[in-house]
């Protein structure tokens, strides 16, 4: 077992990575709170986790809410009884259209969901890590923030701050034994996909090969290798690394 006993919060768990995310890292022996916007969601996948013989609490809660958000946090501590993972892979994203054509709306949710989450939750857990003295903290971005695409200017964007403030994050808390990692896949086909085409009646499977032919270890990322990379991260035998932004894009951002 890889994280045996470890209580993780895992947001966007009730879909994609998230879901994965958590299934993995019950299967490793972690307690989960599987959290998401879509309370029928969360609840399913932390049934599932439970008649597996494991254990996982959902929990509904927007990300952008700063009171949910706290609510999140203090009932994981009393539920799970600990906090020592926090992982922020909720996303969103505007459809891919011309940078001028996204509305402000739309500007501000893709901002809040990808971005402003992460300091909100952040607020809540650094109390809790510094009393334990460790902590890890692990954030979902993208290849879109290192290899930005025509049409994603705005999601690009988000992506790219969350690579910059894992960074930063992994910098100023590392003194304190608080690691911060963040991975980056490349395009899944997960709902999000419809989005990143700018048609969801567009993902097709013709359209899918052809994007995955593109990539060069040949196909798109499945939400297992992304759930992979961040057992591996959030576990302790990841206890040197911190900082990183791990591609994980079958070599796409070096083609
Ligand atoms: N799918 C891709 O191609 C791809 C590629 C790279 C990175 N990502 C990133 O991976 C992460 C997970 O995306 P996914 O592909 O699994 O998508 P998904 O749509 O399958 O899952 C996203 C989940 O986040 C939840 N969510 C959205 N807004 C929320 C909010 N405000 N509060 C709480 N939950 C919220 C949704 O309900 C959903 O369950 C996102 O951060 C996304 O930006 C996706």
């Amino acid at each position: 077992m890889r994280v045996e006993g470890k209580c993780v919060i895992v947001t966007g768990a009730g879909s994609g990575f998230g879901r994965a995310m958590a299934l993995t890292l019950a299967a490793e022996g972690a307690k989960v709170f599987a959290v998401d916007r879509d309370e029928g969601t969360a609840a399913q996948v932390a049934t599932e986790i439970c008649n597996n013989g494991q254990k996982a609490v959902s929990f509904s809660c927007d990300v952008t809410d700063a009171s949910r958000v706290k609510q999140m946090v203090a009932n994981c501590i009393s539920e799970l009884g600990g906090l020592d993972i926090m992982i922020n892979n909720a996303g969103y994203t505007h459809a891919s259209q011309p940078m001028d054509q996204v509305s402000e709306d739309e500007y501000d949710r893709v901002m809040n969901v990808n971005v402003k989450s992460i300091y909100l939750s952040t607020l809540e857990v650094l109390p809790h890590f510094r009393k334990q003295g460790s902590g890890v903290i692990l954030n979902t971005a993208s290849t879109a923030g290192l290899r930005p695409r025509p049409g994603m200017s705005w999601y690009n964007a988000s992506k790219g701050a969350v690579i910059t403030l894992t960074k930063s994050m992994a910098v100023e808390l590392a003194p304190e034994q608080i690691r911060v990692n963040c991975v980056c896949p490349v395009a899944a086909n997960t709902p999000m996909l419809g989005d990143f085409i700018g048609d969801r009646s567009k993902n097709t499977e013709e359209v899918r090969k052809a994007m995955g032919a593109d990539i060069p270890l040949g196909r798109l990322t499945e939400a297992q290798d992304v759930a992979n990379a961040a057992l591996y991260l959030v576990s302790p035998e990841a206890e040197f690394i911190t900082g990183v932004a791990l591609e994980i894009d079958g070599g796409r951002c070096i083609s």
